[in-house]
């Protein structure tokens, strides 16, 4: 079967390679892999910076999704026929994290899903959305997920405002789901037709950070001063500082993510005298990921696909994240 494996870190590393199918054991799934999507975190890994030894080569990338073909005789939860996607936290399925359950992660240390075959254990899988292809449910593993945790946990009810920054698949997800619970959406990007599709999606007010690096305050004066309920902080040391400026009092930053860097100066007096609520994200587990599900399919909701590549265009559509051209999510067709 076809398959595409990273032999060295660095993009010129990515090979077609012939692999031998897989046979699913006693608790694995067979699943003919048809989809799968790209996650900054994937890019890490092809390019060297993920933090845990990788043993190469590897198959990359974490998000994938397909058609349930074999199940072994311990599994319960599928059946041949299924709609499927990936589970990426593969050991993290109810409750609180626990440091042994780290690091149990498709797409490294664990092999992804660019293969055309593939076997996963059942708790590796969730359902797939009914009404979606398997080219959009492969969207939903880690960033929909993701944006989904944030929004859960801070609680967002109708009437309340949560800022977005950048138009990237968390938010875009954000976005979403953010509409579905009832709430007003601002949105930062560093470009105005980004702001005005956003704007079609749903958002209420766009500020372009790039023409206001002080973005904060304007988005507390789009709340009529008082700040917003909650920050979906995707972007990191770049934009902390801001995102403290533009929360309400007792508001919520979701700490997740750090393509603007690492390592952010943090202004105390705004957490402290705010009584800011800083929570990190990492995901979630697969009790949260099938109440997504639900919701997705009880409202019709569709991701936001900026670009399909085919299956042998792997490095362009990592080259095409890279460059941040795009407005939500890059997913990869196996059959193209
Ligand atoms: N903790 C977790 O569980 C988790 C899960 C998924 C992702 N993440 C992290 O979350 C981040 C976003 O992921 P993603 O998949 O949505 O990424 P993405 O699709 O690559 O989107 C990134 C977007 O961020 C915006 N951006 C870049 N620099 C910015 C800045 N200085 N200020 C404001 N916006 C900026 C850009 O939007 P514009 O082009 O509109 O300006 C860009 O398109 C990444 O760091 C990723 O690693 C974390």
């Amino acid at each position: 079967m076809r398959a595409i494996e990273l032999s060295a870190f660095g993009l010129d590393h990515l090979q077609q390679v012939d692999l031998s199918a897989p046979r699913p054991g006693p608790n694995g799934v067979l699943v003919r892999m048809e989809a799968a999507s790209l996650n900054f975190r994937d890019y890490m890994l092809v390019s060297g910076q993920l933090y845990r030894g990788v043993q190469l080569p590897i198959v990359p990338v974490s998000d994938g999704a397909g058609t349930v073909l074999e199940v072994g005789e311990a599994v319960t939860r599928f059946k041949p026929g299924d709609g499927v996607t990936t589970f990426y936290k593969s050991r993290w399925i109810a409750g609180a994290m626990r440091p042994e359950w780290e690091g149990a992660e498709i797409g490294a240390p664990y092999p992804g899903v660019m293969r055309e075959l593939a076997c996963f254990d059942q708790y590796s899988l969730a359902r797939a959305p009914g009404h979606l292809s398997s080219l959009q449910a492969a969207t939903l593993p880690i960033a929909a997920l993701t944006a989904w945790q944030a929004l859960e946990l801070a609680r967002i009810t109708t009437g309340q405002t949560v800022l977005l920054l950048g138009t990237g698949g968390v938010s875009l997800f954000a976005l979403q789901f953010a509409k579905l619970r009832g709430a007003r959406t601002i949105m930062i990007s560093s470009s105005d037709d980004k702001l005005d599709r956003a704007k079609a999606l749903g958002a209420d007010v766009g500020i372009n950070y790039s023409k206001h690096p002080q973005w904060g305050a304007l988005v507390r004066e789009a709340t009529g001063g008082a700040g917003v309920d909650a920050v979906i902080e995707t972007i990191g040391a770049a934009t902390l500082a801001q995102s403290l400026d533009a929360v309400r009092m007792h508001g919520f930053i979701a700490v997740l993510g750090w393509i603007g860097g690492m390592d952010a100066t943090l202004p105390l007096s705004k957490v402290v005298l705010k009584r800011v609520h800083l929570q990190g994200i990492s995901v979630a587990p697969l009790e949260a990921h099938e109440r997504m599900v639900a919701a997705i399919e009880a409202t019709g909701l569709e991701p936001e696909i900026d670009r399909v590549f085919g299956f042998a265009q792997l490095r362009a559509a990592f080259e095409h994240l890279v460059a941040g051209r795009h407005f939500g999510k890059l997913a990869i067709d196996f059959n193209a």
